[in-house]
């Protein structure tokens, strides 16, 4: 088992680390396209090998995609992350570049890889992968609901005062700032409603805290998070290659599920072996079936601008 990850910057590295201290394969590479870079981390990551007791090989390698041959999942990460006070939206020009020549490099050398897309905005360049390389949908999935989960249930553990283990709550729609949706009213602690324990005004907070989650980070880092998010994305890659068929919210392509055609957003799925293995149906109420349908539109915008600049046709 070969796992790759393209982008050896915080995001990346993180996720590779995460997937080697889990023994998820026998093999990551990490692939970057600044030289040396990859290289270093992985050697820097190797030496933690006989201190962490774990025998995942890692291969860094400078934009030589041949290393990558065969591998069964790929994360990209490649990409610029923005600065404080930018929105995801606003990395569109750089990124979609990058991740539509990553995608169809990765594909010449594994045509059975499934992609988990990381760069941002998430749910655009995760359509532009499927639109650009035509791979089954199935095989193409955005990770952002995995961590706009956590953060969700880490806010919930702040005000109840909680392990953050015990709380069931996921974010649906898109992965902004303005456009996911955390689903309070349908979250549990250990099966009891999480709303029987919070006035509106603390629900309010929490819901409000975790849509800015991201941003509150890179305003106080400088740049964007990443320990959250490579230990999201490897969350992910251990359900398909373990073929554990957990539950995330993941941008997946919608063909008529929750009201959407032609689309990528975060909804709930089981992920295996197959990638996206069910998209499940969930009941939402009038104001959150509002609410997706306006994350909806503001995606649909986004991905209009990769038409418009001839990335997609
Ligand atoms: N989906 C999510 O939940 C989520 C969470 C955090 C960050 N992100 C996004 O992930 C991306 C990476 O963030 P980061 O903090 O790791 O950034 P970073 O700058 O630390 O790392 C990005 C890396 O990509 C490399 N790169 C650029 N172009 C490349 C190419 N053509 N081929 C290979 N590598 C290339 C760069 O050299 C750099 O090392 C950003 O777009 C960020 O917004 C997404």
């Amino acid at each position: 088992m070969k796992i790759t990850v393209v982008g050896a910057g915080a995001v990346g590295a993180t996720t590779a680390d995460n997937i080697a201290r889990k023994a998820l394969a026998e093999e990551v590479v990490l692939l970057d396209i600044k030289e040396g870079f990859a290289e270093g981390k992985a050697q820097d990551m190797s030496q933690t090998a006989a201190l962490l007791g774990f025998d995942t090989r890692i291969t860094g390698v400078t934009n030589d995609y041949s290393q990558t041959a065969g591998s069964a999942v790929a994360v990209i990460t490649s990409g610029i992350p923005r600065k404080p006070g930018m929105t995801r939206e606003e990395l569109i020009g750089t990124n979609a570049g990058i991740v539509k020549s990553v995608a169809e490099n990765l594909l010449k050398y594994s045509p059975d890889i499934i992609l988990v897309i990381v760069s941002n905005p998430m749910d655009t360049m995760t359509y532009l992968a499927l639109k650009a390389t035509g791979i089954p949908k199935n095989r193409i999935i955005g990770m952002g609901g995995t961590l706009d989960s956590a953060r969700f249930k880490y806010q919930l553990s702040k005000k109840l005062s909680a392990s953050a283990a015990d709380l069931n709550a996921i974010v649906v729609g898109g992965h902004g700032d303005t456009t996911m949706i955390p689903l309070i009213h349908h979250a549990t602690w250990n099966s009891l409603p999480v709303t029987d324990f919070l006035s509106t005004e603390e629900q309010d907070e929490i819901v409000k805290a975790t849509m800015v989650g991201g941003a509150t980070l890179t305003k106080l880092i400088g740049t964007s998070a990443w320990y959250a998010p490579g230990a999201a994305t490897a969350a992910v890659v251990e359900s398909i290659v373990k073929d554990q068929k957990k539950l995330f919210t993941a941008s997946v392509y919608l063909e008529g599920e929750y009201g959407q055609q032609d689309i990528n957003l975060g909804v709930p799925v089981l992920l295996g072996k197959n990638g996206v293995e069910k998209i499940l149906p969930l009941a939402l109420s009038e104001d959150e079936t509002k609410r997706f349908a306006e994350s909806a539109d503001a995606v649909r915008n986004m991905n209009d601008v990769l038409k418009e600049s001839g990335f997609i046709s």
